[in-house]
């Protein structure tokens, strides 16, 4: 071996040093040089056959290169290793900069929130608050609330009824017709079948009427019904019950008044209007003028419901009352048309 060769070697291992262009293939690469076996470990074996004069030559130049290619490996190697981490960091990245995904949490609707809000204030003076059926029979949805087959109230109410295929009925209405109920006042009479004054009941639930969508109608719409029978129930009762409902649920500054009107099972019948909290009463376009906006209906339990269910008139009487939850979040609320309660636009909901 001479120093020529060594030369030779040294310019061709440095310049694959500088074309390996990963960690993996350059520890190939050392190892075929500087290994056990590797080509430069076998030449300095092999030193001792050369002749004694050139030998320290030869000897010192084979061992400084040995020296500067471990030297070069690692330097080369540091490069590579670096270049291949920062392309793993930025593969796998997280970036820790962009702002994170927020998961919407899902809230109640507005027309729930004022169902419970009503519930609530009633709970907080002693009512029970019971459901029933939304598909219901006409002895209960009208019959048995003093409103019989014949009797004009009915087409007060534009009713959705199930029947066969066929579609046939009787002109008449039989009692035990099936129906989508139109009113939640159906459940006075299963309450008052099931329990004995005194009660005290609230009836939240789902009511559905034959009717055109508009700003002020959908054909389903959420009523809260309200029953008290107890012995001395007064009128005096029901007044001071619906000031209290308006007042916890619009303000404490509002008023109420009451209206004559007529349902077929309560007698006599009023129907509630609550001050308007736009212009406090002095009249403005949201009343149309008139300083108030109509809220619910109720009465006096009529004896003939009574009859029904068998509680004694003379020993007890009662009230109840009905208000429509889309009707009082929109007038809570001034919200223009009933129908943005039920078209899910979150946007709008959101404000609630
Ligand atoms: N059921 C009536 C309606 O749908 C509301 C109502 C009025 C319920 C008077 C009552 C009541 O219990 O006493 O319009």
């Amino acid at each position: 071996m001479v120093t020529e060769e060594i030369e030779e070697l040294r310019t061709s291992i440095l310049a694959q040093i500088t074309e390996a262009d990963n960690s993996s293939e350059l520890e190939q690469l050392r190892v075929a040089v500087l290994g056990k076996k590797g080509s430069l470990t076998v030449m300095l074996r092999t030193l001792g056959k050369v002749p004694a004069a050139e030998r320290a030559v030869v000897g010192r130049a084979a061992n400084q290169l040995r020296d500067e290619l471990e030297a070069a490996f690692a330097i080369r190697r540091n490069t590579l290793v670096d270049a291949e981490l920062d392309a793993q960091i930025a593969a796998g990245a997280i970036d820790i900069t962009l702002p994170g995904r927020q998961r919407l949490i899902g809230s109640q609707h507005l027309i729930n929130q004022i169902r419970d809000e009503i519930c609530d204030i009633f709970r907080g003076i002693g009512y029970t608050v019971v459901s029933g059926p939304e598909v219901e029979t006409d002895y209960y949805n009208f019959t048995a609330l003093n409103t019989p087959a014949d009797h004009p109230s009915r087409g007060l109410q534009d009713t959705l009824y199930i029947r066969d295929r066929s579609g046939s009925h009787s002109t008449i209405a039989s009692e035990s017709e099936v129906m989508l109920r139109t009113q939640t006042s159906g459940v006075q009479v299963r309450t008052m079948e099931m329990q004995k004054p005194p009660i005290y009941v609230l009836v939240p639930g789902r009511v559905f009427r034959r009717d055109a969508p508009d700003p002020t109608h959908t054909p389903q719409f959420t009523q809260i019904e309200g029953l008290v029978v107890d012995k001395g129930i007064t009128f005096a009762d029901l007044k001071g019950t619906m000031d209290y409902l308006c007042k916890q649920v619009f303000g404490l500054d509002r008023q109420t008044r009451f209206r004559t009107h007529f349902f077929p099972f309560t007698e006599p019948s009023a129907e509630v209007d609550v001050s308007c909290g736009i212009c406090g009463g002095t009249g403005c376009r949201s009343c149309k003028g008139t300083g108030w906006l109509e809220i619910l209906g109720c009465g006096m339990v009529d004896p003939n419901v009574f009859g029904f269910v068998g509680i004694d008139p003379e020993e007890y009487s009662g009230f109840a009352f009905g208000i429509g939850m889309e009707r009082t979040a929109c007038l809570k609320y001034n919200v223009p048309d009933l129908r943005m309660l039920l078209e899910g636009d979150v946007r709008f909901l959101r404000q609630f």
